[in-house]
């Protein structure tokens, strides 16, 4: 290995949102933060060493969008997804849920129809509501050892007249689901059948951990598909930047593009300078440290599953396929609420409640394995005193 992934420096006291929650909330609680999706290890060297570079001008003033950072998105989606984009579709913006919005307002109208899946992260369940759509929110199934959609209720929900947009979680938070060509196809056709605009959240895109899957551009599965399809994607999650604000769209379509773009003119919220410095480094030199983050995450999932053996009553139903997050069913404990069950028990999850899922709890694994290893061994003692083992 040549980057170090098992020790991190302290995080605690560093204005970490992840870090800051629980000695706020119990100041004098031992509570090891696995809630929001960063991750606890350094950012590649390459980046690392291109925002002190930045950082060392001294000079702070308004940034511009170079050629070289478009450069750098074109050719790392197009290496690591086959997709030949122009950079005149890329919008860049401080993050992506306001790109959830946005194609929310440019491809619909109050009172029209947002459909969405459950479990999912929350601004998916917010984002129509905010907006005033109609949310039309269906569950995700578990069916021949994976979790995937309901194909019926989805052709329903997506047939309804005043169904305009559907969200699509690709890769998907919290379940860890890669979609395949066949759910995709599916998909796409039903988008097509219906005349639907998609906004496709690919923001986990690079951190596939299944070697039996790949991750599929859902705007590229057809040029018709990706002229109904805002795709939203980042460096944040896989190089761990989340909090250098910069994202970006790929909207090949002009019409749906300069409405998204209207929606967000005025609202600034334009990406931050040091973020175009980091994404531009991340694709161009970040690779070698992200085959090797992929690689010690793997190795973190197989821990999760050894060690969830000796937990009778804590359900993972499908090994997660990617990113860095595991959504365990607690039901079976009995406990009337499980997330602060567990925070008493010095986990501090992310509560299955805000996502949709009550009686879940989701686990954020990217953190050196001797920290996982100490939740799953506190994950022990909580079960071990749940009344559903005692029932
Ligand atoms: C699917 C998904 N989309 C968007 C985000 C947040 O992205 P940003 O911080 O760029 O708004 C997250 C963060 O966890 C996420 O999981």
């Amino acid at each position: 290995m040549a980057f170090n992934f098992d020790s991190c420096p302290e995080r605690a006291g560093t204005d970490s949102t992840k870090w800051h929650k629980y000695p706020n909330k119990y100041p004098n609680k031992d509570i090891i933060p696995c809630w929001i999706a960063d991750m606890d290890f350094m950012s590649p060297p390459a980046v690392i060493d291109a925002v002190q570079a930045r950082a060392a001008h001294g000079v702070f003033g308004y940034p511009a969008q170079r050629d070289g950072v478009f450069a750098s998105v074109v050719n790392h989606v197009r290496r690591r997804h086959g997709w030949e984009i122009n950079p005149e579709w890329v919008t860049f913006m401080c993050s992506l849920v306001p790109g959830i919005h946005a194609t929310i307002r440019a491809a619909s109208k109050p009172g029209e129809s947002v459909v969405t899946t459950a479990p999912v992260y929350p601004p998916f369940l917010s984002a129509p509501v905010i907006s005033e759509r109609h949310p039309i929110k269906l569950e995700m199934v578990f069916v021949d050892g994976r979790w995937t959609f309901d194909w019926a209720a989805l052709e329903a929900a997506c047939a309804q007249p005043h169904t305009k947009v559907l969200l699509l979680c690709n890769p998907y938070n919290p379940l860890a689901r890669v979609f395949d060509r066949t759910e995709l196809d599916r998909l796409a056709a039903l988008v097509r059948k219906h005349d639907l605009t998609v906004c496709s959240d690919e923001i986990h895109c690079d951190l596939v951990l299944d070697p039996a899957a790949k991750h599929l551009v859902f705007a590229a599965l057809g040029e018709d598909i990706a002229a109904r399809t805002v795709t939203l994607m980042a460096a944040s999650k896989t190089f761990n930047i989340a909090g250098l604000t910069c994202g970006f769209a790929i909207i090949p379509d002009a019409g749906l593009r300069t409405r998204f773009r209207r929606v967000l003119q005025g609202l600034s919220l334009d990406q931050n300078m040091f973020g175009l410095v980091a994404t531009q480094a991340a694709f161009d030199h970040g690779e070698a440290w992200r085959l090797e983050c992929v690689d010690y995450l793997r190795g973190n999932v197989d821990l999760i599953e050894a060690e969830l053996k000796g937990m009778p009553g804590v359900v993972l139903r499908q090994r997660p396929q990617s990113s860095f997050l595991a959504w365990f069913d607690v039901t079976a404990l009995g406990f009337e609420d499980p997330h602060a069950e567990f925070e008493q028990g010095g986990i501090g999850f992310s509560n299955g409640a805000d996502f949709g899922g009550p009686g879940h709890v989701r686990l954020n694994f990217g953190c050196p394995r001797e920290r996982l290893r100490e939740i799953l061994r506190r994950m022990k003692a909580v079960v071990a005193r749940a009344p559903g083992r005692r029932s």
